[in-house]
C-alpha cells in the first residue's frame, strides 16, 4: 500500500526520511534557542504554499507584524506567500481551542499547521496532569485530521528532554533535532537529526546544515 506523504520543503530531507512526513502526522521540531526552528518550521509551511495548500501558523511569542517583518529581513515576502498568519497568547490555547482550530483545518481544508511553539504552553496550567492531558488532546485530535502539524519546542539548555514538558515526544509521530554541535574552526556548526519517525525507515546520521537569507534551511551534503 502507498501512503501519502508530504514533503518536508527542506532539500535533501525527504530522501532520509521515506519521502516526507506521514500526511496526518504530528511531528515534534526540537533545538536550542536560536537553532532554527522558526525557519525550519516556516520552510514548511512555504513548500505546501508552493502547491497551493492551505497553510497555517500559530505563534504563541511574536506578533504577526513582526514575525513578517522578520522574515522580510532574511528575505520571504511572508504577505504574498498564501501562509496564513496567527498570533496567540499561551492563554488562549485554552480547551476550547483546540475544537476551534479543528473546525478551522476542517472547513478550511488547512494540510499544513505549524504551532510556535508549546513551550509556554506549560505556564498557563498549575499542574503536569493539566498539560500533559491538554498536549495529549491536542496531539491527538490533530493526528485524525488531514493535516501535517509541526509543533515548535525548544530544548531546555543542558536537559535530557525533547520539550519542556517531556510528554510531547512520545505522543508526537515524530521528533526532528536542530543544534549545535560545538564549534571546531572558532564558528558553530549546527546539524539535525532524526530522533524518531514512525513507520519510517528513516536516516540516523547528523546532518551538517546551515541558516542561509533568502534559502533557509540548508543540509549539507
Ligand atoms: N539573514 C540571516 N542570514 C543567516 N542566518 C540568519 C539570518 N537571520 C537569522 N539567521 C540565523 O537564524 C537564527 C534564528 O533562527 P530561528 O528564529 O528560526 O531560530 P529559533 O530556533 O526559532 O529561535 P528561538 O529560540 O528564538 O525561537 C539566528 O540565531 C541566526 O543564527
Ligand atoms: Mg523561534
Amino acid at each position: 500500500m502507498t501512503v501519502e506523504r508530504a514533503s518536508t520543503g527542506i532539500k535533501g530531507l525527504d530522501k532520509l526520511i521515506n519521502g516526507g512526513f506521514l500526511q496526518n502526522a504530528v511531528l515534534l521540531v526540537s533545538g536550542n534557542t536560536g537553532s532554527g526552528k522558526t525557519i525550519f518550521s516556516m520552510q514548511f509551511l512555504k513548500g505546501g504554499a508552493e502547491k497551493k495548500e492551505k497553510v497555517l501558523y500559530i505563534s504563541t511569542e511574536e506578533n504577526v507584524k513582526s514575525i513578517e517583518n522578520g522574515f522580510s529581513t532574511f528575505g520571504w515576502d511572508l504577505k504574498k506567500s498564501g501562509i496564513e498568519l496567527l498570533s496567540m497568547s499561551p492563554d488562549q490555547l485554552e480547551e476550547d481551542w483546540v475544537s476551534l482550530l479543528n473546525t478551522k483545518i476542517d472547513k478550511g481544508k488547512v494540510k499544513r499547521v505549524v504551532i510556535d511553539s508549546i513551550s509556554l504552553i506549560g505556564l498557563y496550567y498549575r499542574d503536569e496532569y493539566s498539560i500533559r492531558r491538554y498536549l495529549y488532546r491536542l496531539i491527538s485530535s490533530l493526528k485524525q485530521r488531514n493535516v501535517t502539524t509541526l509543533l515548535v519546542s525548544e530544548m531546555p539548555e543542558g536537559e535530557k528532554k525533547f520539550s519542556r514538558n517531556g510528554v510531547a515526544e512520545f505522543v508526537s509521530d515524530g521528533v526532528l533535532l536542530l543544534e549545535h554541535l560545538g564549534s571546531g574552526s572558532g564558528r558553530f556548526q549546527r546539524g539535525l537529526t532524526i530522533r524518531k519517525m514512525r513507520w519510517t525507515d528513516h536516516d540516523q546520521d547528523i546532518h551538517p546544515y546551515k541558516i542561509v537569507e533568502r534559502k533557509g534551511i540548508v543540509l549539507s551534503k
